[in-house]
């Protein structure tokens, strides 16, 4: 053989093995490196789009409270992106953008008013129009059943959540639900990021309905007591959870073939400084957030460090109801946006009056959960994430309900920011399924611009912005609706419209195309 041509085959040889490198990198990816039955989506919640608050028999629930009482920026979902009345419209764009599934939630009080009683027709009505709209199109409804939004009713009546009157009335509201959408409806959500609702909602007093006891409230409440509340409330939340999951398993699962999870709030966990102390804070907050949780889910108990640290304060379950939690899952939802540092407060242990947050003795740094700038860049932190849920939750199968970017209000429709991340995590969705991870799904927060729990409009996520100041609130695609749209049919993801990707420049320099 001629050196030359000798020299030519290796090169050639080099350059193939260095394009294949280059391919498997987790910034030049495609739908098809994802399996074929791996579903992505987008979603929103009931009160965040609905609107309609007050027609068809509808009752308020606890966020309408709370909005109401102006803690979300003085918004409030009366009308919201009325999606209640633009259903048709909305699922049209769906389709437009390619989606296979759509997350939504059901809003209880539209469909069984009083929190228990007599079904709302009209709210029936509307769920099957918007369910059999989607299946129609060929979108699967993934739904939720409780988004921060339990009927006032039961609220005013036992106190919703504190009280164990609420499994029984979950448990019915579920039954509704299973047996009128159940035929078309194969994945349920019971309850929506239970560990930050029992922490914000009975700790801190940031969200509805909004409990807490001095000194540990953000924002000052008359009642509530945040040494136990948060303990019992997410101790009910398991119960109800199980309860709906055992009854969808002894009277609907033979025949619908459906799937019941749970979802929980994640973020990544950084230690503050690189101290063994502040390294054993971090474990301690994994405990406290994914493990409350996973840990009976998988065990039937919660965490011995809780138990030690929280005492009697933390409920004890029954052998019967231990059984009940243990394994009542089918598929765990992930909600994911960003990292909070962490360091050790260990000596906070000794206080005597402690709550949720102090029973950790570690400092979350949540701040940025509470301002409206946009989220770092750390795809990294949902990798660790499903690292974490691999190795020490059982692997179990996954799907990602909940990633996004937050920007302001007013950012233009060339939302470069939301497609950089969106991009960047999805990756790393890609590199922790090659390692090993059971992800099945990721849907994007959210479908469209929409009212938020803590910013109310202040702050959007959407792909598709909603025209406020329109009485017909039109929607519009943004960049990253476009993009996703590009991305789901098919194509390499370094481009959208006239705009290159930063971390695909070098990429998209190669020039190559590989399937
Ligand atoms: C909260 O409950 C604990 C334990 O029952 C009690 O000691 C404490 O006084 C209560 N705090 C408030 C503010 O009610
Ligand atoms: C968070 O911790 C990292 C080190 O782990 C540090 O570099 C950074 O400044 C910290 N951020 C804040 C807001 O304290
Ligand atoms: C959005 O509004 C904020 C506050 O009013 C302002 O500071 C910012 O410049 C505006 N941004 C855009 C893109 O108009
Ligand atoms: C991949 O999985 C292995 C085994 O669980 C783990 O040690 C490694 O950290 C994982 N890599 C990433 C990037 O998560
Ligand atoms: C999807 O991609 C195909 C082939 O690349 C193209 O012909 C088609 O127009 C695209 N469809 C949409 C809706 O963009």
């Amino acid at each position: 053989m001629e050196p030359q041509i000798y020299f030519t085959l290796v090169f050639l040889l080099f350059l193939n093995l260095y394009v294949l490198v280059l391919t498997t990198d987790h910034n030049n990816y495609s739908r098809s490196d994802f399996p074929v039955d791996f579903i992505f989506g987008s979603g929103t919640s009931a009160y965040q789009v609905e609107g309609a608050a007050y027609e068809d028999g509808r009752t308020p629930s606890i966020w309408d409270t709370f909005a109401h009482a102006g803690f979300a920026y003085g918004g409030n979902g009366d009308v919201a992106c009325d999606a209640y009345h633009k259903y048709k419209e909305d699922v049209q764009l769906m389709l437009e953008t390619g989606l296979h599934a759509y997350r939504f939630s059901i809003s209880w009080s539209r469909l069984i008013p009083n929190g228990r009683g007599p079904v709302n027709p009209k709210g029936l009505q509307y769920y099957n129009n918007l369910i059999n709209e989607l299946i129609s199109n060929g979108i699967q409804p993934h739904v939720t059943l409780h988004n921060y939004d339990l009927p006032q009713a039961l609220e005013d009546d036992y106190e919703g959540w504190l009280s164990r009157r609420v499994i029984k009335d979950f448990t019915n509201y579920a039954d509704v639900c299973f047996r009128e959408f159940g035929d078309r409806v194969k994945y349920w959500t019971t309850v929506n990021e239970p560990n930050i609702f029992a922490m914000g909602s009975y700790d801190q007093g940031i969200s509805p309905p909004r409990r807490c006891s001095p000194p540990f409230c953000i924002i000052t409440s008359s009642k509530g007591n945040s040494t136990f509340e948060p303990y019992l409330a997410a101790h009910h939340i398991l119960l109800a959870h199980s309860s709906a999951v055992r009854l969808y398993r002894r009277k609907y699962r033979e025949q619908q073939q459906g799937f019941v999870g749970i979802s929980f709030y994640t973020f990544g966990i950084v230690p503050q400084t690189n101290t063994e102390k502040d390294r054993a804070a971090c474990e301690r907050i994994r405990t406290f957030y994914f493990g409350w949780f996973m840990e009976p889910l998988l065990h039937g108990d919660y965490p011995s460090l809780m138990k030690e640290n929280a005492g009697a304060r933390i409920p004890a379950f029954t052998t019967r109801e231990s059984e009940q939690v243990k394994g009542s899952y089918d598929f765990i939802g992930i909600i994911h946006y960003t990292k909070f540092n962490v360091s050790d407060n260990s000596d906070g242990l000794n206080t005597k009056l402690r709550d949720f947050s102090a029973d950790t003795g570690a400092i979350l740094g949540i701040k940025d959960l509470l301002g409206d700038e946009e989220y770092p860049m750390a795809p990294w932190a949902l990798q660790e994430v499903l690292e974490t849920f691999k190795t020490l939750y059982g692997n179990p199968p996954i799907f990602i309900h909940e990633n996004g970017q937050r920007t302001v209000s007013n950012a233009s429709l060339r939302d470069v920011s939301r497609v950089e991340y969106l991009h960047a995590y999805i990756g790393s969705v890609l590199d922790s399924l090659r390692n090993g991870s059971n992800v099945k799904g990721y849907f994007v927060w959210s479908f469209m611009d929409a009212f938020e729990l803590l910013d109310g409009y202040k702050s959007i996520y959407g792909l598709y912005s909603v025209d406020r100041n329109d009485p017909e609130l039109r929607r519009y695609p943004k960049l990253s609706a476009k993009w996703y749209k590009q991305f789901l049919n098919g194509s390499r993801t370094s481009l959208v419209g006239d705009i290159k990707l930063k971390e695909d420049s070098s990429l998209a320099s190669v020039g190559h195309s590989f399937q």
